[in-house]
């Protein structure tokens, strides 16, 4: 396939990876896989199985498959339900099943943020270690997860508490697998794509008018999400100099309404959305975002259709109580990510009253956001 694109990451230290993005790249066997292996654990979950002869699934293990491997394919539930230590004691029982396994094996992760996720993790500690190849499904596993190598899993008190920084071996982006997406699925990963126009480069807000119509329209908005991305993560890849924390833009107020609704009402992408508004009313009525990010912000978000506004049902109390515990905040403070202007983000400790504020002019822009 001669259309392929690709972002590197590379590491001060030596270590590097490629994510390949095309549209049909699963047909092409000649994309990297990074590492030596003639074995290989592809790891994927149920709802991915039943997508058939034509799915990621049966596609990725014949890619390996034409290159002379031998495959295992192990499946689990799915679901951010099942995103928790049982699941992850399952998939190494289940590895444990699997004839010849050995460090050379390369695990297989196909499946969208959740899969990613739980099969990175497990590949930092099975066996002490396993290279692993992400195959991400969903556009936000596309355009985020699967790059970057954030792992874990939840635990019952909080969101991704358990995990591991460990970077794949390659990451495989084929945007054809985008078709049996439902729109909203898809809307929920242009949040991410929205906020890199916010966070880095406000171009890419231009890809972000309405929904794509082909999954081929996808490809520039993935690349350069991923160039985003990589960027980033190069140069703060485990979140200590404040640089990787500026994508977690809108994820404070958003990981506190996914907890409060229980991970049932907002996919992930919508909840980051609402809290991309409130992070920049919160900004504004500390005094350090300017008002006119605003208008920029929910004109795209708007064209995706995405939810911004807050729930009636929770209330700024519950919010500020979780965002506390909050894997950003320090000493039980939460602190939020700020945008002083677009690309230029700072991580701020503020005082409960300015937060409260922030959200209450949230609420009370209402219709006035539309
Ligand atoms: N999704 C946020 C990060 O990878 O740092």
């Amino acid at each position: 396939m001669s259309n392929v694109s690709t972002v590197d990451i590379g590491f001060p230290d030596g270590r590097s990876y490629t994510i390949s993005i095309a549209d049909g790249l699963l047909d092409d066997s000649a994309i990297r896989t990074g590492v030596d292996a003639s074995h290989a654990v592809v790891i994927t979950e149920r709802t991915i199985l039943a997508l058939g002869s034509t799915g990621p699934l049966a596609r990725t293990v014949a890619n390996l498959e034409r290159r002379g491997m031998r495959v295992d394919t192990i499946t689990f539930a799915g679901g951010e339900e099942q995103k928790n230590m049982s699941t992850v004691m399952d998939i190494m029982q289940q590895l444990y099943a699997v004839r010849g396994l050995d460090r050379k094996t390369l695990l297989v992760a196909v499946g969208g943020g959740v899969v990613g996720d739980i099969v990175g993790f497990v590949a930092s500690i099975y066996l002490r270690g396993l290279a692993f190849v992400q195959v991400p499904t969903t556009l936000l596993a596309m355009v985020d997860s699967s790059v970057g190598g954030k792992t874990g899993v939840d635990f019952e008190q909080g969101k991704n508490l358990i995990g591991a920084f460990i970077q794949p071996c390659a990451v495989w982006v084929d945007t054809s697998v985008l078709t049996t997406l439902p729109p909203r699925e898809l809307a929920a990963g242009m949040a991410e794509v929205i906020k890199y126009g916010i966070i880095a480069d406000t171009e890419i807000l231009t890809l972000c008018q309405e929904l794509p119509p082909d999954t081929a329209d996808y490809l520039d908005i993935v690349s350069r999400s991923c160039e985003i991305k990589a960027a980033i993560v190069i140069e703060d890849e485990h979140e200590i100099t404040g640089v990787r924390a500026s994508l977690n833009f809108g994820h404070t107020v958003g990981h506190a309404l996914e907890g409060l609704t229980g991970y049932k009402r907002y996919k992930h992408g919508e909840a980051v959305a609402i809290g991309m508004v409130s992070a920049v009313h919160i900004g504004i009525a500390a005094g350090l975002t300017p008002p006119g990010l605003l208008d920029t912000l929910l004109k795209s978000l708007n064209g995706m259709g995405l939810p911004i506004d807050l729930p009636d049902d929770v209330s700024n109390e519950a919010i500020i109580e979780l965002t506390c515990r909050d894997k950003k905040a320090s000493a039980g403070v939460a602190r939020y990510i700020i945008a002083r202007d677009f690309g230029r983000m700072e991580l701020h400790q503020l005082p409960v009253n300015v937060i409260t504020a922030g959200l209450d002019r949230h609420r009370s822009a209402g219709s006035n956001h539309v």
